[in-house]
């Protein structure tokens, strides 16, 4: 039970909403919880006030203001031309709409380069309403995560396909396929923990890979295209709903069409989730 601090008690017009919304915030503590519980969670890309109010009042206990925002708002080809103000703006839309759920802010393409650089532009998100930043990398990354921890700021790592190197990899391609790669992604795994990530997420990756990972780490793992037997499991809204143009990739699912409503979507996906019916066999690599 969390204790409502005192001098909350003072504001009366707002007290109970204060309370509620503290005892129910979800934090690292809330997932490293549902880790340590085997509840399993869910979490959904969003970047506007509306959509993020919706999908936090349905269950979604982690919004993301993802770079993917480049692709389903900007109608870019890759991640790749997202700035910096563009996740600060979106993050303090998405940050007025919300309650519960914890509000991760993606760090884009060359903003964290150098530690300097990440703890320079992670200060803006931080700043725009975000309660976490997410970085894509591994070994490389280690220093950067643990001078952002050290000074406050909570790391999502990212491993496994990691978008803003798809001109590295020649494709959004799956990873961790041969089993030199596969130790490398879960030695990665295990570093950036120990570097002091507090939520990992790991994309496109071979489902026993993905269980591996889940299995050797204390923190909290979510995936995207990578098996049923991660902690938790992140979409891209837009995926979800069945409007990104072009195709949808077969890690996702269209909610919209099995439900016809956007409520409903939402809350089909977190009871699959849950349940652990989402992801299937069809969503999923080996
Ligand atoms: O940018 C994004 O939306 C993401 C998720 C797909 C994990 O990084």
């Amino acid at each position: 039970m969390i204790e409502v601090r005192p001098e909350l008690a003072y504001n009366s017009t707002s007290h109970s909403q204060l309370r509620n919304s503290i005892m129910s915030k979800v934090t690292t503590s809330t997932l490293l919880k549902f880790k340590q519980e085997g509840k399993k969670f869910t979490a959904l890309t969003a970047y506007d006030a509306s959509f993020a109010a919706a999908f936090d009042s349905e269950g979604i206990d982690v919004l993301l203001v993802g770079d993917s925002l480049g692709m389903v708002l900007q109608g870019h080809s890759d991640t790749l031309p997202v700035t910096v103000e563009d996740i600060a703006y979106h993050t303090r839309c998405v940050h007025r709409g919300i309650e519960r759920a914890l509000l991760i802010a993606d760090m884009p393409f060359m903003s964290y380069a150098t530690p300097e650089q990440a703890m320079t532009n992670a200060t803006v998100l931080m700043q725009a309403g975000a309660n976490m930043v997410k970085l894509e990398g591994g070994e490389w990354l280690l220093e950067t995560v643990k001078k952002l921890t050290e000074r406050g700021v909570p790391v999502c790592a990212h491993i496994g396909l990691t978008p803003q190197s798809v001109h590295v990899f020649g494709g959004f391609k799956v990873q961790g396929r041969d089993a030199e790669n596969a130790q490398r992604i879960l030695n990665e795994a295990k570093a950036l923990e120990a570097a002091g990530a507090q939520l990992l997420v790991i994309e496109c990756i071979p489902a026993s890979l993905a269980k591996a990972i889940s299995d050797a780490l204390t923190i909290p793992v979510i995936g995207i295209g990578a098996g049923k037997d991660t902690d938790g499991q992140i979409l891209v809204m837009h995926d979800v709903l069945g409007i990104s143009s072009g195709y949808i990739p077969r890690f996702s699912k269209n909610y919209l069409k099995q439900t016809g409503e956007i409520r409903a979507a939402v809350r089909a996906y977190v009871d699959e989730v849950a349940s652990g019916t989402f992801p299937g066999a069809e969503h999923t690599f080996n």
